[in-house]
């Protein structure tokens, strides 16, 4: 449905009274309608899609998580989620009606707001997994077959042989021999709830308490991803945070709200693990005709985290 009719069908429903402004926050990037919408006594935002003007499937499933994620909301017992007013999923269209929030623009975001962003994020992992089950969310563990390890290699040696003896090939080899390992220490537990798109953007602020917004990808995972996630977005919007401070945070946290002892040492081989299997998976195919300098930066970024990778075994044995 079209913004207009979705509008209308809303104030027939009672479901809105004496609108007296909408505004576009979005206009669909993701396929979705954002709206704030004012009426004579309150303030909402809208998050709308018409089920029969979206291409992609997966998109459809993505929204259909984010309503189930809303509809379920009482059984998480989640305290950092927006007051839901209304939801709908019928046949041409899924709708979330919520109180509408301040936001944090990311040149108002301090470095002091370091410790309320761990904090929202560690009550979102701390959640307990029974939960997760009740929801329907499980971690799907991650299985890379020889075939695509061995083309990835190919494409970082071709990406390499592009700057002629420039870059040492044979840590290539040594990541390809060891990727089963790398990959098992992200398909090993602990997993915890996550919501798949941690930044800035989707928090809200709600009188100095955040909340988070935009669960689309909610899905079950490893939580230190979202944390460097978090921190690299604001880091490419000029906004820098100490990752080893928040790491520590995040560490102390999680153990005061869920008694695991997530190690800092852990979480960092983890976060290093990730981070070899993206690069040398994905990255070499941006690569090809790039400047030595960039194909540098990214290969040894790579190389160094694989090297912690290896470290952190080496401390597991000895
Ligand atoms: N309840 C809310 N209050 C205030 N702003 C909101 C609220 N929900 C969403 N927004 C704003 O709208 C933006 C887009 O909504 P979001 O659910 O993130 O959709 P998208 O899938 O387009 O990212 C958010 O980044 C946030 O700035
Ligand atoms: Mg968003």
């Amino acid at each position: 449905m079209e913004n207009k009719a979705v509008l209308a069908h809303f104030t027939n429903a009672g479901i809105l009274d004496r609108i007296v402004s909408v505004t576009p926050i979005t206009t669909g990037a993701s396929g979705a309608s954002v709206l704030s919408i004012s009426t004579a006594d309150d303030e909402f935002i809208l998050k709308h899609i018409d089920k029969t003007s979206l291409t992609d499937p997966d998109m459809l499933d993505s929204f259909r998580r984010e309503f189930h994620f809303y509809s379920k909301k009482d059984v998480l017992g989640l305290q950092v989620l927006p007051e839901i007013r209304y939801l709908e999923n019928s046949q041409n269209t899924i709708a979330i009606l919520m109180r509408k929030y301040e936001t944090i623009p990311s040149d108002k975001w301090e470095s002091d707001m370091t410790g309320r962003m761990v904090d929202l994020l560690t009550d979102v992992h701390a959640c307990p997994a029974d939960k997760l089950d009740e929801l329907g969310i499980e971690f799907t563990p991650r299985s890379v077959p020889a075939e695509q390890i061995e083309s990835a290699m190919a494409e970082w040696r071709s990406v390499l042989a592009e700057h002629n003896g420039v870059f040492d090939q044979m840590i290539l080899c040594d990541i390809a021999y060891a990727f089963h390992d790398i990959t098992a220490i992200l398909n090993a537990p602990p997993h915890s709830l996550n919501h798949g798109d941690f930044h800035a953007a989707n928090i809200l602020l709600d009188e100095g308490r955040l909340l988070l917004c935009d669960w689309q990808n909610v899905s079950a995972g490893k939580g230190i991803g979202e944390l460097s996630f978090f921190i690299s977005r604001l880091h490419a919007d000029g906004v820098n945070i100490d990752e080893e401070q928040a790491i520590r945070m995040y560490s102390r946290m999680m153990h005061e709200k869920t008694g695991m002892s997530l190690t800092v040492q852990q979480l960092k081989r983890e976060k290093a693990a990730a981070a070899v299997s993206t690069s040398f998976l994905h990255w070499a195919n941006y690569l090809h005709h790039a400047e030595a300098d960039r194909v540098g930066k990214v290969y040894r970024e790579m190389c160094d985290a694989y090297e912690q990778v290896m470290r952190g075994d080496y401390y597991k044995g000895g």
